[in-house]
């Protein structure tokens, strides 16, 4: 079976470059489609605790048959539980639903910049990784000033960045300030939430290449070095995402993926998310 590609983080650990986004899932729904996601060959699956289906994610990784060593776990801490205490319990009840002792990566997952305490809630996260809570940590939906007061303030870089970005909404300015911190960025809705699968260059591209119009971007987030986490709840087309990892796109094809960038953002604006 196939395996995805390993992609190292600035602090060491190795991510699998492609995981299932289990989004507005139900535990009963994230439970079947991890399951159905190991037994395709993934292992990684991106939860978060907003979600509300750590529960039916931990149960598929102790009904895997999976050793915990080969799952790579990563979780988020929600936006009303930023600052030093709430971020503790925070972790302990994810750990809890999970059913697991440490996750592989915990990220904040919203700046909250309103709020004034992701530099307290990144100390925190600190913290937890040096008590083993947590192998690596990062932040999600973060803007290039939020990235640089962190390490300002504390001199730890994030491993991960994990933010909206398809063929359709390409921040590049973020990506690049990104890559020159030594930040690995995760996409969220890789595919656009499936609309980014109607544009007629992708179409056009996947009818040459006999691939589904899905493997053709998830091919493209894995070619420009980003980490991908597709999201379905259906077991074929969970499946199919995984078979990205056979196809293989040439430079015209990315540089016309790369052109498709557009304005379509899907998600909240980080620079203004309220709690
Ligand atoms: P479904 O769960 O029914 O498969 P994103 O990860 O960008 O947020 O996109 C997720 C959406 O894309 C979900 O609605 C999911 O629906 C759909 N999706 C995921 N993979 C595919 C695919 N291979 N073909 C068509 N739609 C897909």
């Amino acid at each position: 079976m196939t395996s995805a590609p390993l992609k190292k983080l600035n602090d060491g650990i190795q991510i699998p470059q492609i995981g299932l986004g289990v989004f507005q899932m139900t535990d009963d729904e994230a439970h079947r489609a991890t399951l159905a996601a190991f037994e395709a060959g993934y292992r990684h699956v991106d939860t978060a605790a907003i979600y509300r289906n750590e529960t039916g994610v931990g149960r598929a990784v102790a009904e895997s048959g999976l050793s915990r060593e080969e799952i790579f776990v990563t979780t988020k801490l929600w936006n009303k539980a930023h600052g030093k205490d709430n971020s503790r319990v925070a972790i302990s009840r994810s750990l809890e639903k999970l059913g697991l002792d440490r996750v592989d990566l915990y990220l904040i997952h919203w700046p909250c910049p309103a709020t004034g305490l992701y530099v307290e809630t990144w100390e925190q996260l600190i913290d937890f990784r040096s008590e083993g809570l947590s192998r690596s940590i990062g932040v999600s939906n973060f803007l290039p000033d939020h990235l640089d007061t962190i390490v300002d303030e504390t001199g730890i870089t994030p491993a991960v960045n994990q933010i909206e970005l398809h063929p359709t909404f390409q921040p590049d300015d973020l990506v690049n300030h990104c890559s020159d911190l030594g930040i690995v960025i995760t996409s969220w809705s890789p595919l656009g939430a499936a609309a980014d699968l109607e544009h007629p260059d992708i179409v056009t591209i996947a009818e040459a290449m006999g691939a589904t119009a899905a493997q053709v971007i998830i091919r493209w987030h894995l070619q420009r070095g980003f980490v991908v986490i597709p999201k379905s709840t259906n077991p074929e087309r969970i499946v199919a995402n995984f078979a990205a990892l056979d196809i293989e796109l040439d430079s015209d094809q990315m540089e016309a993926i790369d052109a498709a960038s557009a304005d379509n953002r899907l998600g909240p604006d980080p620079a203004t998310i309220e709690p």
